[in-house]
Parts: structure tokens; C-alpha cells; sequence
């Protein structure tokens, strides 16, 4: 498997679609997989039962995702929060997209979609993470400023 992880608005969606059509192999979204299951969006889930059942059923969708076939995965920013799935993805080619807190700001700072965002806290949450990205990941990329494109070049030529 080929798993993308960084925070929220680094792009692990758009280039992992791009890289899975140029490996030709599936795209999965572990966000995609928790909203089918939940019947219902993201942002409900945590609204509703909040962040930590949110959490579970995340968890569960990731390890079920990487026991499953060869595919490019996009991971949910804060998924390698969970030990469990820290210890699962040591079994694969995890890629860090790695993007600065101002860019985070930039591309997605008014999504009403995202619960995070809005909470105090953000940038300290960002720079925390940045750590447990790092400590899974078997290569880091920098997309700021970049496109899809050049970011899926860089992990093509670097994987
Ligand atoms: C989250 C990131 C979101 C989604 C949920 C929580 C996070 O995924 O899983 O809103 O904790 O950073 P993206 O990173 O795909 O936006």
C-alpha cells in the first residue's frame, strides 16, 4: 500500500487519486470509508457522538482498509493518532505530505465541513502532529506552494 498522512488540507485526496491512476490501482479515502459506514457525514459524527466514537469507527475503517487489497490510501488527519494504527502502518509505504500552517489556512480555512478547524488550539494541534507524522512516515514531501501534480511526481520519484 502506498498511505498518505498529514494534516487536514495538505492534499492526500486529490494526489492520492492522482497517484492511484498512475499506478493504476484503487483510491480509497478512509474519510469516504467512515461517512458509508456512518451513514452520514464526517462533521455528524462528531457532532452527534463526538470525537472519540468518531475515533473507533475510524480505526477500524483504516485497519480494515490496509488488511484489504493493494490500493493508494488516504489516511484522515488525525488517524495516526491511534497507536494501533501507528503500529498497522509500519507494514507500508507511508508518505507524509508535509504543509505549513499558513497553507493549511490558505486552502482550507473557511471550510464549514471540517469540526477541527474551528476549535482553539489549531496551530499547536498542527505542530503536534507534525511529530507522529514524522514517526510514521518512510518519506516526507512538502507541497507548499506545489501543485497535485508536482507532489505526485516527488512520491513517484522518491517511493
Ligand atoms: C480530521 C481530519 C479530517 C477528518 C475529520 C478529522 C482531523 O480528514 O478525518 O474531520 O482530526 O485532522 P482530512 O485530513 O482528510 O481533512
Amino acid at each position: 500500500m502506498i498511505v498518505l498522512v498529514g494534516f487536514m488540507g495538505a492534499g492526500k485526496t486529490t494526489v492520492g487519486q492522482l497517484l492511484a491512476e498512475r499506478l493504476q490501482l484503487p483510491f480509497t479515502d478512509t474519510d469516504a470509508v467512515c461517512e458509508q459506514r456512518a451513514g452520514r457525514p464526517v462533521g455528524d459524527v462528531f457532532a452527534t457522538e463526538g470525537e472519540e466514537a468518531f475515533r473507533d469507527l475510524e480505526q477500524r475503517a483504516v485497519a480494515d482498509v490496509l488488511a484489504g487489497p493493494e490500493a493508494v490510501v488516504a489516511l484522515g488527519g488525525g488517524a495516526c493518532g491511534r497507536p494501533a494504527t501507528r503500529e498497522v502502518l509500519a507494514a507500508h509505504t507511508v508518505v507524509h505530505l508535509r504543509v505549513g500552517f499558513e497553507e493549511v489556512l490558505r486552502r482550507i480555512g473557511g471550510d464549514p465541513l471540517r469540526p477541527l478547524l474551528h476549535r482553539p488550539g489549531l496551530r499547536e494541534l498542527h505542530a503536534g502532529r507534525a511529530a507522529v507524522y514524522e514517526s510514521v512516515a518512510s518519506l516526507t514531501v512538502d507541497v507548499d506552494g506545489r501543485s497535485p501534480e508536482e507532489v505526485a511526481d516527488e512520491v513517484l520519484a522518491r517511493r
